[in-house]
């Protein structure tokens, strides 16, 4: 997979990054989706949760380090979207209550991780796809980034 840019000026243009994306997930994935608060980052994940079939309820106010969506997709192989949003993660020793290596390894998962800086560890040692997609928000002008590590 290029490098593939985006810009993105509406709600609406996510789903051309959702377009972009569909053909390279499969289970084991992880997006890393990296930008600043406010860059549409949850909007993203719910969104693609949405194109995938799943039911996403309005945003709840409560704070919630992970978040399973049950997808109903015509890819029967994509099962759920684990969505983690790793903003309050100070110390990855505080991800192991979460399970993530055996969320993760659950069949059919894809996982969509906020923060990802926060848990660089983690991630160095996951043996599946990653593929990063970087926000970046300039007062109301956004511009998305979408690269992958090799063999993806
Ligand atoms: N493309 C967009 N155009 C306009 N507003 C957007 C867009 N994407 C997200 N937003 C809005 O920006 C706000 C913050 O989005 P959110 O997804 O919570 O960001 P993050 O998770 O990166 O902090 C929300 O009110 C959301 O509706
Ligand atoms: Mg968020």
């Amino acid at each position: 997979m290029k490098t593939l840019k985006h810009e993105i000026k509406s709600l609406e243009d996510w789903q051309k990054v959702i377009k972009t994306l569909l053909p390279h997930l499969k289970y084991g994935t992880i997006l890393a989706l990296s930008g600043p608060l406010g860059a549409g980052k949850t909007t993203f994940v719910q969104l693609l949760a949405k194109a995938l079939g799943a039911k996403v309820n309005p945003r709840s106010p409560t704070f919630s380090l992970v978040r399973n969506y049950s997808l109903l997709t015509t890819n029967y192989l994509l099962k759920r979207l684990v969505h983690v949003d790793a903003y309050r993660i100070e110390d990855e020793k505080d991800l192991l209550p979460l399970n993530l290596d055996e969320e993760l390894a659950e069949p059919g998962t894809i996982m969509a991780i906020e923060w990802p800086e926060n848990i660089k560890k983690w991630l160095t040692h996951q043996r599946t796809p990653i593929i990063h997609i970087d926000i970046s928000l300039q007062k109301t002008r956004r511009q998305v980034q979408i690269s992958a590590e090799a063999g993806v």
